[in-house]
């Protein structure tokens, strides 16, 4: 439940983090009024409350899979034949795709929001826009987003389906449905986040 739960508020999250960030596409103007906004909100407040929101939800998310691995793993036999014949690649490498996104976003989070680079951190300031654009001229951070993300969309493929089977809201009739819906979440926030650094990498040195 907790999973499920946590799971929920992140899902939600990454809907709007990625609507807000596809401003980036419309303009200078609408993205930085759009971070300022942000940083506004509740005179400076909302964006704290959502940090702890999310930073609970994260922690809470991560310690208690690690946790359910340990136990199904400690009560499952020793097979002969270890081949799965039901569970799709993207359930069983849950663990490790949930552990690349975190290990994603404590980068994601040096990288933008901290700002360990000093230059990103005066136009972080100045316009963040500018910052954005900046900080994919290098090919092997978009390469990474690229992989991260691509594992985000595996987890988020498996991870949404089982959401609603947990919160007792998954039928046999509901189940095909749940199935496509919850592909179709993960591929659109996968070429959504993809877009952005491929789309600015592409336009800085493929001219
Ligand atoms: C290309 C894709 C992405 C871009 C361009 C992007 C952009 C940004 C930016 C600019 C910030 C800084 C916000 C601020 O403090 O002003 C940020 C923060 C953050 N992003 Fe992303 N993001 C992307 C993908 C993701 C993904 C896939 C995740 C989650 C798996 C994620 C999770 C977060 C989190 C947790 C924060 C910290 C929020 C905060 O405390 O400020 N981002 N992102």
């Amino acid at each position: 439940m907790l999973v499920a739960l946590t799971g929920l508020v992140l899902v939600l999250f990454l809907a709007g983090h990625l609507a807000g960030n596809l401003l980036v596409f419309v303009g200078e103007k609408a993205f930085n009024e759009y971070a300022e906004m942000l940083h506004s909100m509740l005179h400076g407040a909302g964006v704290w409350i959502a940090r702890a929101v999310l930073l609970s939800c994260l922690v809470i998310h991560v310690a208690a899979t690690i946790s359910l691995t340990r136990a199904n793993r400690a009560a499952s036999p020793k097979y002969v034949h270890p081949q799965t014949i039901q569970a799709s690649k993207s359930s069983r490498i849950m663990i490790w795709s949930g552990l690349t996104i975190l290990a994603f976003v404590i980068f994601h989070i040096l990288h933008f929001t901290i700002r360990v680079d000093s230059d990103l951190a005066q136009l972080g300031k100045d316009n963040p826009h500018r910052m954005v654009i900046e900080g994919f001229s290098h090919g092997l951070v978009v390469l990474f987003y690229v992989i991260a993300m691509s594992l985000l969309c595996s987890h988020l493929s498996h991870g949404v389906a089982s959401m609603f089977q947990t919160l007792g809201l998954r039928s046999k009739k509901s189940a095909p449905l749940i199935e496509k819906l919850s592909k179709a979440y993960a591929i659109v926030i996968w070429a959504g986040f993809i877009s952005i650094p491929l789309a600015i990498f592409v336009f800085k040195f493929g001219r």
